[in-house]
């Protein structure tokens, strides 16, 4: 039987927070021509464009799908496109459609055309208030009272689905807050986090619209691209959960993160203003208990608040010394 020596990727979303560094990481690992990244509406950036094939496609459009698979032989998807927690609210119809939508279309290209594995990444916004907010769990209710919540609750489902009705290897992690520096988050309910970082060094203040005291969990952008790559190298039958894993890195609540950036920034001041995401916080868990996945492929964070911060001030610095924030 004829087996391509090399995998082709599609990485759609790749133009948002995630997708922007994974696509790059995955171009580095299987070569540029190999990674094929799909954006919509936003201007790539030039490290995208000038690094491996880039196309437009709208993820709702099976079609639009469909005829970039063919034409790149593709046969791994890390499907990223989404809209997230705090956009997804204010427009949670849109939100059904687009998150629900293009991951039944990416699981039926799957299924149709043989494609060896998909990356799908869930959230901690699965869980709702009534699930422990402390350790939470890999295994307990699902009750999220976002839209976002919803579509990633169903879509862990389909996702389960599909690879117990179809044979499809799809894969999956819930993401906790992503923390990075070279592209923006999307809207969602941690985006403080980053933003505090850009705002420390261009203006030494920061006004918060969460709590002071809201402990969410986070985690650092290369632990991220190494949750999805290390989950999508690992040995088939290592994956025994096929709705999505808990991974956990580092929690903090803003007072915290504030707390640890003065020892960099000491003049640097945090006012805090909670608005509408706040209540989306509150029915967020704490802490995540990530030991499912730490046993069956293995797990392991690298990073935690010191470090983290560190290397954020670090490459923020010598972004705003070069004029480029
Ligand atoms: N960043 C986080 O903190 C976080 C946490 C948990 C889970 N996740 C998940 O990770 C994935 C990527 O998140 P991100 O932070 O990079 O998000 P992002 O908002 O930065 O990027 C999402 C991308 O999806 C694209 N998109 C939206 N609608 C589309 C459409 N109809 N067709 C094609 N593309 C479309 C957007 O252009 C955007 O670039 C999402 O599934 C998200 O739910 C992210």
């Amino acid at each position: 039987m004829y087996r391509k020596s090399t995998k082709k990727i599609l990485v759609t979303g790749a133009t948002g927070q995630i997708g922007s560094e994974l696509t790059l990481e995955l171009r580095h690992k299987y070569g540029g021509e190999n990674v094929i990244a799909a954006g919509h509406r936003r201007k790539p950036g030039e490290r995208l464009v000038s690094s491996g094939p880039f196309e437009f496609i709208d993820v709702t459009k099976k079609d639009e799908l469909e005829k970039i698979v063919k034409e790149y032989d593709i046969d791994t998807v890390y499907h990223l496109a989404a809209m997230l927690s705090a956009t997804g609210e204010e427009n949670p119809q849109q939100a059904w459609n687009v998150n629900m939508g293009s991951l039944y279309n990416v699981l039926e290209i799957a299924r149709e055309h043989g494609l060896t594995r998909v990356f799908w990444p869930s959230s901690i916004a699965v869980f709702g208030p009534e699930a422990p907010r402390v350790k939470t769990p890999q295994n307990t209710v699902l009750i999220p009272k976002t839209m976002y919540g919803v579509t990633k609750v169903a879509g862990e489902l389909l996702c389960n689905y599909y690879f117990l009705r179809y044979g499809v290897d799809v894969r999956s992690v819930r993401y906790p807050g992503i923390i990075s520096s070279e592209t923006p988050p999307g809207g969602g309910t941690t985006d403080y986090a980053v933003e505090i970082f850009y705002e420390a060094i261009k203006k030494k203040r920061y006004t918060c619209f969460l709590r002071a005291d809201t402990v969410l969990p986070m985690m650092y952008m290369p632990d991220c691209i190494k949750a999805a790559i290390n989950l999508m190298d690992a040995d088939a039958s290592r994956i025994k959960c096929r709705t999505s894993y808990n991974v956990a890195a580092i929690s903090f609540s803003p007072a915290e993160l504030v707390a640890e950036i003065k020892k960099h920034i000491p003049e640097f001041v945090c006012e805090y203003k909670p608005d509408f995401r706040q209540k989306i916080a509150d029915s967020w868990p704490m802490t995540i208990d990530d030991c499912v996945a730490r046993e069956d492929w293995g797990w392991n964070p690298e990073y935690d608040l010191a470090s983290m911060t560190r290397d954020m001030i670090e490459k923020l610095k010598k972004r705003f010394a070069e004029g480029r924030l």
